[in-house]
């Protein structure tokens, strides 16, 4: 029987996370949960953000299905105890180095989107974000400097093995939908785009189904409000993609709707929204819960070999938004739970 790992963590995380199991348990599947502390309520019961126990039960559950982490009492905490850094450890400790970021509009959300209607409906993309190099794992610091200033910095590299591998994932992906990748690099400036570019180009030989093309990020940020509908699938690095990708929630109405696989190539996943602990609406149940029950359905269809039961919750979040469900983040007035409940009511 598969094992799921539940790792809530802060904030709304454990509001949204409960109605995904909610979800979850309707559809009367054979699986076990198993939860565990992360972020910073674990550091304040245990010590650490990412405790031995948290780590060992990921390592060996068949996919996790995680929250959001982020407290604000932890500010000024040292960066090894923050919260985030459990978000980052779980990534680097499992190999996730695949997060796919699908972003479309659901039928009846056109008026939540920040663009136009016609703009906005035509928004259909995965990211395929890099999530395990990068500036956010590149040696890091302040040092002082010889002229006696602070200096803060992180290198930020890549080595091939690492682009191969994420712009596979990117052609892979790009062959389940329209067979159009675009790589979004800062290649004008940065070596480290200057050897992503070119490993990219050279894996397209084993792909030549697949539409390549390549834009800057700054132009990349633009096309994204300006034409949307332009994208099928992009594959991008760590910083960039983090950026990119609530950028495109904007496009999606909100980011409350944006659900997250990230994959390390064995099938064993980590699934969650694509949203933080969100401290400002935490404990009021104005959490928007679709992106986590989505992530649900990305669970099973990714790591769990159910891609019927993923499909039910999909038609079941659609059906509930078309028939007017809204959250307060799609100008509603729905509680967390209650928007769990419509969710429900379609999957009957
Ligand atoms: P955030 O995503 O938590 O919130 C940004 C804005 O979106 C806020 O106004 C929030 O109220 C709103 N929002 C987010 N999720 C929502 C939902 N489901 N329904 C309705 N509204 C929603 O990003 P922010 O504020 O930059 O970060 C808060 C904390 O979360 C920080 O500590 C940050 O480091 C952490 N974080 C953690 C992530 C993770 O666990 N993977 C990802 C992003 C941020
Ligand atoms: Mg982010």
């Amino acid at each position: 029987m598969p094992l799921i790992a539940i790792l809530a963590g802060d904030g709304i995380g454990p509001e949204v996370t409960a109605q995904a199991r909610r979800v979850l348990d309707a559809l009367g599947l054979d699986f076990s949960y198993q939860e565990a502390l992360v972020g910073g309520v674990a550091y304040h019961q245990l010590g650490h953000p990412l405790p031995p126990a948290t780590l060992e039960l990921a390592k060996r559950s068949d996919a996790i299905l995680f929250g959001a982490v982020g407290d604000p009492s932890c500010d000024g905490l040292e960066r090894s105890l923050r919260p985030e850094q459990a978000i980052l450890g779980l990534r680097k400790e499992l190999g996730l180095f695949a997060n796919l970021r699908p972003a479309t509009l659901f039928k009846g959300l056109e008026d939540a989107s920040a663009l136009r209607p016609e703009v906005a409906s035509a928004i259909d993309l995965v990211i395929v974000r890099e999530t395990n190099g990068d500036v956010y794992f590149g040696d890091k610091g302040i040092r002082t400097t010889a002229a006696g200033r602070r200096e803060g910095y992180d290198i930020m590299s890549y080595d091939e093995d690492e682009v191969t591998r994420i712009a596979r994932v990117g052609f892979e992906t790009a062959r389940t939908r329209q067979r159009r990748l675009c790589s979004i690099d800062k290649a004008n400036v940065l070596e480290t785009s200057q050897l992503w570019r070119d490993v990219v180009i050279a894996l397209s030989a084993d792909y030549p189904d697949v539409e390549l093309t390549h834009m800057y990020v700054d132009n990349a940020a633009m096309q994204l409000v300006r034409n949307p509908g332009q994208f099928d699938v992009i594959v991008t690095g760590n910083l960039f993609g983090d950026i990119l990708s609530d950028q495109a929630s904007m496009c999606a109405g909100s980011i409350g709707m944006l659900p997250s696989a990230t994959l390390n190539g064995s099938g064993q996943g980590l699934y969650e929204p694509i949203h933080g602990s969100a401290p400002d609406i935490a404990g009021q149940g104005k959490a928007n819960p679709c992106a986590a029950i989505l992530s649900a359905a990305m669970m099973l269809r990714h790591s769990l070999g159910m891609p019927e039961a993923a499909d039910r919750i999909e038609a079941a979040v659609a059906a509930a938004i078309l028939g007017g469900a809204r959250t307060p983040d799609l100008g509603g007035t729905l509680s967390t739970a209650a928007m769990g409940d419509a969710v429900l009511a379609q999957i009957g």
